[in-house]
């Protein structure tokens, strides 16, 4: 199966990503958008991995996750990876601070290191990726894309709960499946249910 481990955004929020979007689709660049109900913020990309291996991904959440607590993002502006002027992945931002989504990043990561999963080697860019370009994308383009979005905000992202996607990929595009959501903790409430 092929999974990732992903933060879900509000449909409020999805919606005005899409709005924000339409303009630039309609120019139909070579550019494969992803479909809006689609839109995620990645947390660890595990790849294709057998079933029991997805099942000791759930066990080791389930039980090993440091306290979490949940937090609040805001979804805003635009940018591209690698490079403005070199675009492969089009993304959406997301505003400061960044903290508590590192953190539950970096406790993922150690938790399923302790249960056998690579670390991820590069640094974590928390983004919600919305368009990967084709070939042939006509200069400039990245730069029009990120002043399009400039000083644009989408909407608050609450995150209590972060979920364990099964990716189908086809001709047609990627279609995902929550498998589970796990709920975020305080140090609190951490035993607490
Ligand atoms: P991104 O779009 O947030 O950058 C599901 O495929 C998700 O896993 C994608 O949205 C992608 O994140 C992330 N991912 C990370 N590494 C990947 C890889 N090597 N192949 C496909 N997806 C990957």
């Amino acid at each position: 199966m092929r999974v990732f481990l992903g933060i879900g955004l509000p449909a409020e929020v999805r919606r005005a990503i899409d709005d924000a979007l339409a303009p630039l689709r309609s120019r139909r660049a070579p550019i494969g958008w992803v479909a809006v109900d689609n839109l995620h913020i990645t947390l660890k990309f595990l790849g294709e991995i057998s079933s029991d291996a997805v099942g000791r991904v759930r066990d080791a959440l389930r039980s090993d996750l440091p306290p979490s607590p949940p937090f609040e993002l805001t979804a805003r502006g635009g940018g591209a990876f690698p490079t403005l002027r070199s675009p492969r992945v089009l993304w959406v931002g997301l505003g400061e601070p960044l903290e508590l989504v590192g953190t539950l990043q970096q406790n993922i990561e150690t938790v399923l290191d302790r249960a056998g999963f690579r670390p991820e080697d590069r640094p974590y860019h928390p983004h919600v990726t919305v368009g990967r370009v084709r070939a042939g994308l006509p200069k400039g383009w990245g730069e029009t894309y990120s002043a399009h979005l400039a000083g644009r905000t989408f909407g608050a992202v609450p995150v209590w709960t972060f979920r364990l996607y099964e990716s189908r990929l086809s001709p047609g595009g990627a279609s995902y499946t929550v498998l589970e959501e796990f709920p975020l903790r305080g140090e609190k409430e951490k035993g607490a249910g």
